[in-house]
This record gives structure tokens, sequence and C-alpha cells, in this order.
């Protein structure tokens, strides 16, 4: 049986002896990571690196690494599916784990990195960084890319929700209809912009909130109505669509999770009177920070949502409007720049894994995969199993292989204490998805032994036979 998944080579700048970022906390993306691995320090300039020698393998579960290849770059000397390797640049030092983790950043970033260099080496000698070309540059491509009029870069993907929000005009008094099964981000805006959150119930089988139940929402005082493209599949963009005309409703898509995802070959973000998009490192298309976007086709929104980023400028010194400040750094617009061409291919391999995962967990009794419409493009953001009888269990039985998972969301929006008094309810089927969702490692450097040793690990804990499942 395979145990662990993968060498992870963390790399730590030598004057920080911290852990990635995405390894220290639990948050609104699937970095929500477990593991039992801490901290190990960066073992200081130079050491780390390769300098020849071999991986030392504990029983399967730990690699102490130390070397085996020219110096400066990383390589784990495990076989195969395991071997990792990339280029560890000057000043960092490298330390080696076995653990599988939910995304792997330092892969990607491995695989464009000389487009990642060029595109910050860029930025460095023209100096804009604020506002500068690659912002625009970035904005043409990702709008083309989501087949709508106008993306416009912020700050961050809440930031980009009160920004459309508040172009959209709504305010106290008005009711938004959404969905308690997300992260806090796509609530926050609407009750910071005074208006009141209404939830709706999910399918339990999809987690998605349906347009009928939407609809028997409706009251006078709704204004707007915001489905989540949650996991990575889009929402039905088509009945969404209908619903709103009929009651002339503001139609937003929280889109932070499905750079990609389309309904009916619509792209998410491109049938909303607006959307918007996260660029949080952990996701499909993602920065190196925070970041987000707008998408429209309505220009008049578009141009509002500009002028509002920037301080609800005119010119330099003549504000139309108070606004804010949540510009698009140009630094990120050029990372993200040089990410967007690659994100269909990374798309189409998060498909090829989910349909593999799919096919081993149709033999796994008690470990269901979500459900994804068969009119629906899926970018599996993340891939996510109900394990109905002890879920924690499950994710206990991973860490102890050193594979990481994540639970998106373990308390629904009615339930956090933020919301006490704003948005309180009976939501059945997001309390029992809360209870039970486990999403497991996907991205697209993910390997077939990778996928193997998940796929036993759930199986050997829910007491179902894995072996030789097809799609393995
Ligand atoms: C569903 C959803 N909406 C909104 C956001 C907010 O995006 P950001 O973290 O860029 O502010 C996130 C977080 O990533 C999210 O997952």
């Amino acid at each position: 049986m395979l145990s662990a998944g993968d060498v992870q080579i963390r790399v730590a700048p030598d004057e920080r002896e911290e852990e990635p970022e995405r390894d220290r906390r639990e948050d609104c993306d699937g970095r929500g990571v477990l593991s039992r691995r801490e901290a190990t320090p960066s073992p200081g300039r130079g050491r780390g690196l390769i300098e020849g020698g071999s991986s030392a393998r504990g029983k399967g579960q730990r690699s102490v690494w130390t070397g085996g290849g020219r110096p400066g770059e990383y390589a784990s000397a495990l076989p195969g599916p395991f071997r990792v390797s990339g280029s560890v640049p000057p000043g960092f030092a490298a330390t080696a784990r076995m653990t599988l983790p939910l995304i792997d950043l330092h892969a990607q970033h491995a695989s464009i990195r000389d487009d990642l260099d060029a595109a910050i080496a860029r930025v460095l000698a023209h100096g804009r960084f604020i506002q500068g070309p690659e912002v625009a540059q970035f904005e043409e491509a990702f709008a083309a890319y989501c087949n709508v009029g106008s993306c416009i870069g912020t700050s961050n993907g809440t930031a980009a929700f009160e920004l459309v929000l508040r172009a959209g005009g709504i305010g106290p008094g008005d009711e938004v209809i959404t969905t308690p099964m997300t992260f806090i981000a796509t609530v926050e805006p609407i009750v910071l912009a005074g208006a009141r959150p209404v939830l709706v119930d999910v399918d339990p089988q999809t987690a998605l909130i349906h347009a009928d139940a939407v609809e028997a929402a409706v009251t006078p005082q709704t204004a707007a109505i915001m489905p989540v493209h949650l996991y990575g599949q889009a929402v039905d963009l088509a009945a969404f669509r209908s619903l709103a005309d009929r009651h002339k409703l503001f139609l937003l898509e929280d889109a932070a999770q499905a750079h990609g995802a389309a309904w009916r070959g619509r792209r998410a973000g491109s049938v909303g009177d607006a959307a918007t998009f996260s660029f949080f490192p952990g996701k499909n298309l993602g920065a190196l920070g925070d970041a987000g976007c707008v998408t429209t086709n309505d220009e008049d929104l578009a141009r509002r949502v500009r002028k509002l980023r920037d301080h609800g400028r005119m010119d330099k010194y003549r504000h139309d409007e108070v606004g804010t400040n949540a510009r698009l750094d140009t630094l990120q617009a050029a990372v993200l720049a040089a990410k967007l061409p690659h994100l269909e291919q990374w798309n189409e391999r998060r498909r090829q894994h989910a349909a593999a995962y799919d096919a081993a967990f149709a033999n796994v009794d008690g470990a269901d995969p979500l459900r994804v419409e068969p009119d629906a493009v899926s970018v599996y953001h993340q891939y996510v199993i109900r394990v109905a009888n002890d879920r924690d269990g499950a994710r206990a039985a991973l860490a102890e292989r050193d594979i990481s998972s994540g639970v998106h969301y373990p308390v629904p929006l009615h339930r956090q204490p933020a919301l006490e008094g704003i948005a309180r309810g009976e939501y059945p089927a997001a309390e029992a998805l809360a209870d039970e969702v486990l999403s497991l490692p996907i991205f697209p450097e993910l390997t077939a032994a990778q996928r193997t040793a998940v796929v036993e690990a759930v199986a050997s804990f829910v007491g179902a036979p894995a072996v030789g499942a097809p799609g393995l």
C-alpha cells in the first residue's frame, strides 16, 4: 500500500524561520491544511540545497532529505511519481518533507519560473508599481478569457464585492439572497453596505443554491441575488439570469473559486450584471499575494467601479465622489498575466484528476463525491467528498499519512458568531454538508500515485477496499 504522497520542498528565506503562509492558517480557500507536520526550521544558508546525498525515508512517512543533484537545485531522491524538482533561488534554503499538500504552489511556480521572473523584472525596470501598464493588459486578457466586456482589477475579491455593491446601488433597506455554504467574504460586503443578507439552503448533492429556492425567498425588498460558484462548479446561470430578469434583480456572481468554469458554454463571470473573482494565491488563477477583480458587460457599471476603486478620481486631484483605494497592484497584474495563458491547461488537469478520483470513489462506500451537473463545466477549485460517518476521523487518518485535507466550510454562515442577529435560520442541508465535506488534494501537478495514496487512505478509513479501483 502506498503511504505518503509526495515530497514537498519547502523553501524559506534564510532570515525567516517560518512556514509558508498557506501552511499556517485555515482560511477561506482550502488553504486550510491539516497535516501533522510542524514547522521545520530552515537549516541555514545553503543547507538543504543539493550537495550530493540521498533521501532517507522512515517507514514511508518521513523524508529526511539530504540532497542529490547539482548545487542550487532541489530534487527529491524518491523515485517516479514522488519525485519533485526545481531550482532554489540564491539566498534560500530548502527542507524536504513527505507531505502531500492540498495545493502545491511550489510546483506550479517552478513550472513557469522563467515567465514569472521576467514579468517581475519588467515591472521593476519600469517602476510603475501603481496603475502600471500590466494592470490594463491583464484586465483586457482576463475579460477576453471570461468572454465579458470589462474586467476591473481590484486589491482582492472582498473589495471587488464592496465596489460592485456600491456601484450597483445596493444599500440600506435592500435584501440580498445568497448561500450559507460559502466563505464569509460573500456576505461581509452585503452587511457593510447596510443591506441584509438572506440565506437559502443548498442542494445537498452539489452544495450550490438553486434558482427556484432563491425565487421562493424573493420579497419586495430583494434587490440582488448572489449565487456562489462553489468549489469551481458554476450554478445554473441560465436559471439565475431568467430569475433576475423576471424580478428585475441585480445578479451578482461570486466567481472567487470559478476561473474558467461554465454553464452550458457560458463562462462564470459573463452572465451576471457583474461578477467578482479572487486571485488569492491558492485560487485556480492566483497572484503572489492578494488580488481580485470585477467583471461586467455593463459599461456604466465598469466605469463606476473603476472610479470607486481609485478614490473616486477623474484625474489626479479631482475626485468626483468619495471612493476608496482598492486597486490591483501592477506586480500582481504582471504575475496574473504570466499565469493566465496556463489556466486552461491547469483546469483541464484538475478535471482529469477529478474524473480519476470519481471513478475510484465509485467503489468506496462511505466516501461520496459531490455531484457536478451535466451542464456544468467545473474547474475543481476543490475536490470534495462527503464522509457521512466521522469526517474528522477521515481527516486525521489522512494526516497520519501526511496527506493534507481541508473542510470548506465547517461552520455555515448562519452559525457564524459575526452574523448573530443578521443571518439566522434553519438550513439543514448546509449543516449536514458542514459536518461531512472533506476537500482532498487537487492541483494540476498532482500525480496518479498521489491520488492513489489519497483514495487508499480514505478507503481504508471508511473500511472499503480501493485497491484496483478503476481510474487509479
Ligand atoms: C467564495 C469566496 N468568495 C469571496 C472570497 C473573497 O476573496 P478574497 O480572499 O480575494 O478577498 C473568497 C476567498 O477567497 C471565496 O472563497
